[in-house]
């Protein structure tokens, strides 16, 4: 595909029509659905992207085939009433124009590399800058900005989607050819877990995530200050003034990072600190206590005692961005009509820590020909 410039994005129809049928095996699953997919819109080179719909258990998910991205999330609250808890757009040309990474998928590296620059085995790498002087989740076109090729399953309970893509050596600055599958699958249970596998044929750093805006009262309905966050994170990662790890693992405990006990977003991020400063709010790497873990554990639970929505998540990974929707500034409309204003929205990012391949005490992000890179993340829906 080639290059698409932020104004040429020819067409785009929304969610009106085209349903094809995704030829995916009949036995759907108990609770799940076929996942069947429409066209959303077409790029300026001529690509057509689909959206796929997925459901199970009371849950349905909306994916784009470009950038992976999560169009739509929804769950039901406390009375069986499902909402949106997803922050989009109803179009494609405003996720070319102008998302700040909504729903996508972060690749290949998730956060902020110092002065979009690294070196490996000797060799100094340069990454496109796109967020002061920093590149950020992966340059200015990273994977949440390309195309995926996309299979539908069902099976066991569950129903999915795979979406792989080859990302060529050298793209956005990056070494190697790196093969990536990323699955999204919706459980009977209400979760939805995503499945991250990549090889490379040279050495490479790599830092997948998602990147879903939540408000678990609905996109659109406004702040989640209200909305209660427990993390089990006794450090983190405090940052300087352009949001680069100082590389200090520093003790939650009598700041406004400490959320081990559930605690609303709304006081924390209005707790003066110099880091709250920095972030204009929370956007720090929380170092979840249980460490890098080989099956996905406990890390987080977020409940908005107006819907009683609950969202808990488990992680393979170290670290947790969780980034208070600092820099929503109400110029962006949402999938619903409404316009989205600072701390409308949280993300919660699992990942490895910000600027790794600069920072040697920081676990390793560098994966090697022969290995795999395996990381696996959990959303557990409910209400109460
Ligand atoms: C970062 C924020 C950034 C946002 C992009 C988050 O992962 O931590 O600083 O503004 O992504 O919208």
């Amino acid at each position: 595909m080639t290059r698409t410039s932020r104004r040429t994005v020819l067409a785009a129809t929304a969610a009106a029509g085209l349903a094809v049928a995704a030829g995916a095996p009949a036995h759907a699953a108990a609770g799940g659905r076929t996942p069947s997919k429409e066209l959303f819109g077409t790029l300026a080179d001529g690509t057509k992207v689909y959206r796929w719909t997925l459901a199970n258990g009371g849950t349905r998910l909306k994916v784009l085939s470009y950038g992976g991205i999560v169009q739509s999330l929804e769950t039901p609250d406390r009375h069986g009433r499902t909402a949106n808890v997803s922050l989009g757009f109803g179009g494609l040309p405003d996720y070319v124009a102008k998302s700040p990474y909504f729903g996508g998928l972060i690749g290949r590296y998730g956060n902020r590399i110092a002065e979009g620059r690294f070196t490996l085995d000797g060799v100094t790498h340069r990454l496109p800058v796109n967020d002061g002087p920093n590149s950020l989740h992966g340059g200015d076109r990273g994977f949440d900005k390309r195309v995926w090729d996309i299979e539908p399953f069902t099976g066991r309970g569950e129903v999915g989607l795979a979406l792989t893509r080859t990302s060529p050596d050298g793209e956005a600055g990056y070494p190697g050819a790196l093969a990536v599958r990323v699955v999204y699958t919706l459980t009977a249970r209400g979760e939805w877990r995503i499945d991250y596998t990549a090889t490379t044929d040279r050495a490479t750093v790599l830092n997948l995530t998602s990147h879903t805006y939540f408000n678990l009262a609905g996109e659109g309905s406004g702040s989640v200050d209200g909305h209660l966050l427990e993390l089990a994170a006794s450090r983190y990662t405090p940052v300087g003034a352009t949001l680069i790890p100082t590389g200090e693992l520093a003790k939650v405990a009598r700041t406004p990072f400490d959320f081990r006990r559930a605690r609303a977003i709304g006081e924390a991020v209005r707790t003066p600190h110099e880091q709250i400063g920095h972030g204009q709010g929370v956007d720090h790497n929380f170092v979840l206590d249980k460490g890098i873990t080989s099956r996905p554990e406990y890390a987080l639970t977020v409940a908005d005692p107006g819907s009683g929505r609950v969202m808990k998540m488990y992680t393979t990974e170290p670290g947790m961005q969780v980034y208070t929707g600092n820099f929503l500034d109400g110029t962006l409309t949402g999938t619903s009509g409404r316009v989205y204003r600072q701390g409308d929205a949280f993300c919660l990012e699992s990942q490895h820590f910000p600027d790794s391949p600069n920072q040697p005490s920081f676990p390793s992000t560098v994966l090697r020909p022969g290995d795999t890179y395996r990381s696996t993340t959990v959303h557990a829906f409910s209400s109460r």
